[in-house]
């Protein structure tokens, strides 16, 4: 997305990428787009897929208590929306239209060195070498670019969460047309969906699980077990298509700059998965990377690059918050007590019983301002 904001400012960029073009276009991750991010596609011309394809979410239903809790976003939000649209279908879209304006991505080209990042920076990749004025480490958690910094420059907020979630993809319709959200005493789940015959599904389980420990029965008969109301009404099985573990955490590295090097997204922060905040903080700061480029090459102003990481980290603080607060009180704790158990549920009746905790939460999920 950052390679496509500058084109359109008429900023020239090249796209290295660990992975193949196939791997990128099949890997399915996440799937939720919030309304800024559909709105964004749409003003620069990648938006007529997720327009005509895209599943527009009315809201999230929780469940606890044994009853429904549907947090409907447009009554809550006076009109606000979010968007199911796969990350690898986006990821698609902006290929596509970066290749077709002779933009350049060079695939199954990981980095192996960055040097000069002070002033004049050098990236090593496979054999090669690229001279570029700035760096933009869009490279994840695991990727090189954090690691380029001087630990003496960096500070690491590390909060981790012991369990994790197992992702599952089955061939079946969503049994209900609301992502839906488990929250009974007992373990959490997640129904999602990704396409109208795709179902996403999440269990929370040990963050050191393993995928083999799930066999197929275990998972649907757990997913049942945790989703379902006493009405009877029931998940549609399918053929399960893909499933894997992944932990969770909440992470910041402050800040995301050092010289000529920009982090965004996860290879400067990370949110567990529970507020589908990944993909949309990664699109939040490019939004105001890309802006701050442009004034440097327009106008010779460096005002808003100097700014990046602090207009970059008041925002995603926020969404930290909510991410943070989300996991911590829809999961069970191993060792949650009682009166911890009885003061989720209350935060839980309070974000989806009343309106002013039904409008804050449709807020945050269908995404502040890019600018906070
Ligand atoms: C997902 O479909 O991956 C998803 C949906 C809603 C969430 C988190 C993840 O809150």
């Amino acid at each position: 997305m950052l390679s496509h904001l500058l084109h359109l400012e008429g900023i020239e960029s090249v796209v290295l990428e660990s992975r193949s073009r196939a791997y990128v276009r099949e890997r399915v991750r996440a799937g939720v787009l919030e309304q800024g991010v559909v709105e964004l596609m749409r003003e620069t011309g990648i938006g007529d897929r997720v327009s005509r394809q895209g599943i527009r979410m009315r809201g999230i239903d929780f469940r606890f208590g044994g009853e429904p809790h549907l947090v409907e976003f447009s009554a809550a939000s006076g009109g606000r929306y979010a968007m199911v649209w796969p990350q690898h279908e986006l990821v698609e879209d902006l290929a596509n239209a970066r290749l077709a304006a002779g933009g350049e991505i060079v695939y199954e080209s990981p980095v192996a060195s960055l040097e000069g990042l002070e002033a004049k920076p050098v990236i090593h990749h496979g054999k090669n070498q690229l001279q570029c004025d700035f760096v933009a480490g869009c490279d994840g958690f695991h990727g090189i670019c954090r690691g380029a910094i001087p630990r003496s420059v960096l500070k690491e907020h590390d909060h981790p969460f012991p369990f994790g979630w197992l992702g599952v993809l089955a061939e079946a319709p969503p049994a209900w047309p609301d992502i839906t959200w488990g929250c009974h005493p007992g373990e959490f789940a997640m129904m999602s969906m990704r396409t109208p015959t795709m179902t996403r599904l999440y269990l929370q389980c040990p963050p050191d699980d393993d995928a083999a420990n799930w066999s197929d029965d275990r998972i649907w008969s757990e997913l049942h077990q945790r989703l379902e109301l006493p009405d009877g009404t029931t998940l549609n099985e399918g053929r399960i298509v893909q499933k894997g573990v992944a932990a969770m955490r909440s992470y910041v590295a402050e800040p995301m700059r050092y010289g000529r090097l920009f982090l965004a997204g996860d290879a400067a922060h990370i949110v567990p998965p529970t507020g589908a905040k990944g993909l949309n903080s990664a699109m939040a700061d490019v939004r105001v990377l890309a802006r701050a480029l442009a004034e440097h090459y327009k106008r010779g102003n460096d005002a808003l690059l100097e700014q990046y990481s602090d207009t970059a980290l008041r925002r995603m603080w926020l969404v930290e918050r909510f991410a943070t607060w989300l996991c911590t009180n829809v999961h069970r704790f191993p060792d949650t007590d009682a009166f911890t158990r009885r003061l989720q549920l209350a935060e839980l009746q309070y974000m989806a019983g009343t309106e002013t905790g039904r409008r804050s939460f449709a807020e945050n999920f269908t995404g502040l301002p890019v600018e906070v």
